[in-house]
């Protein structure tokens, strides 16, 4: 058995798909160009994806049929159309669960970095500008006993509003098409529209998947309903929120500040405006970058590509 990996991914991983197949391994740092990876994909049984591939029906046409597997090194799977993999029974593989907890802690880091105003300060006394102690300077928001929105109640969703229930005494409110019953139970969460989220809401942290319904869902008229204290955290995906109605919305004062570690596209253009903002704190999409996490998520797309090739059920399973 034949199998493409577009990146070098934790050894872990790697070493149990050495055991099993022929591995034609993508060594540069930057994805394969698309000519590239259709040529590399031709005559492979498995390929094991990144965020960065496309992966669609001319991606399907240059492996050919012989193809079982996609194994995605990543929870989210909006690089992939699934539907079209399903229709030519290609399995699908993601690796949700490790990395949860690491996502969870990377959105209350931009809640603390964004509220406290940390990279400001930060650049400032590199750049020499700290003077003295101001009564008056870098004044923040607090968290103790604010309101946290949740859109997308989901495993790091609810891991989020953990950390803020109990390390805060936070509210918590959330935005669902379904009703979370145990951080109902556990964290006195409660499930409103999109509207009242925003209205009421001093936090607001996306943990929901990129969709059609999703996409541009954080745009001039959402940052218009929420509070001028309010911070916007996106650890999701950056097309959920629209980059230059964020960048208004911060530069007018509509909202108090940002934390996002994904941005459209990726990476954020040299010139965005929101690199400009001192209220706008931008990370190179690293949620998962901890060791465990990599290492799971190496496991299990490793357990995905394998079992595909073998025709037995996925671990992970997206289709
Ligand atoms: C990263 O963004 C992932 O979906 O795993």
């Amino acid at each position: 058995m034949k199998v493409f990996i577009t990146r070098r991914i934790p050894e872990i991983g790697l070493n149990k798909i050495a055991m099993a197949a022929d591995i034609d391994l993508w060594e540069e740092q930057l994805p394969p160009p698309r000519a590239e990876l259709l040529r590399r994909i031709a005559g492979c049984h498995g390929v094991l994806t990144l965020l960065t591939e496309t992966v669609d029906a001319e991606f399907f046409d240059a492996a050919g049929e012989q193809l079982k597997v996609v194994s995605n090194f990543a929870v989210g799977y909006n690089n992939i159309d699934v539907a079209e993999a399903t229709r030519r029974g290609v399995r699908i593989g993601n690796t949700p669960g490790v990395l949860t907890d690491a996502t969870a802690d990377m959105a209350v880091t931009l809640m603390l970095t964004a509220a406290r105003r940390i990279v400001e300060s930060v650049d400032d006394v590199r750049a020499g500008k700290w003077k003295t102690w101001e009564p008056l300077g870098y004044i923040g928001q607090d968290l103790i006993g604010r309101t946290l929105g949740i859109v997308g109640m989901g495993r790091i969703g609810t891991a989020v509003a953990r950390r803020c229930h109990f390390g805060w005494q936070m509210n918590i409110l959330y935005h669902d098409r379904h009703t979370n019953e145990e951080a109902e139970r556990e964290l006195n969460a409660r499930q409103v529209s999109l509207d009242e989220l925003l209205t009421q809401s001093d936090f607001v942290s996306i943990h929901t998947d990129l969709n059609e319904t999703t996409r541009g869902m954080f745009h001039a008229g959402a940052f218009e309903k929420m509070k001028p204290t309010a911070i916007f955290v996106n650890t999701a995906r950056g097309p959920i929120h629209c980059e230059s109605d964020l960048a208004e919305a911060l530069r007018s004062g509509q909202i108090f500040a940002a934390g996002l570690d994904v941005t459209d596209p990726e990476p954020i253009a040299p010139d965005s405006p929101l690199l400009a903002l001192p209220n706008c704190t931008v990370c190179p999409h690293i949620a998962s970058a901890t060791v465990a996490s990599r290492n799971g998520m190496a496991e299990i797309a490793a357990d995905n590509l394998i079992a595909g090739l073998r025709g037995e059920p996925l671990r992970c399973p997206v289709n």
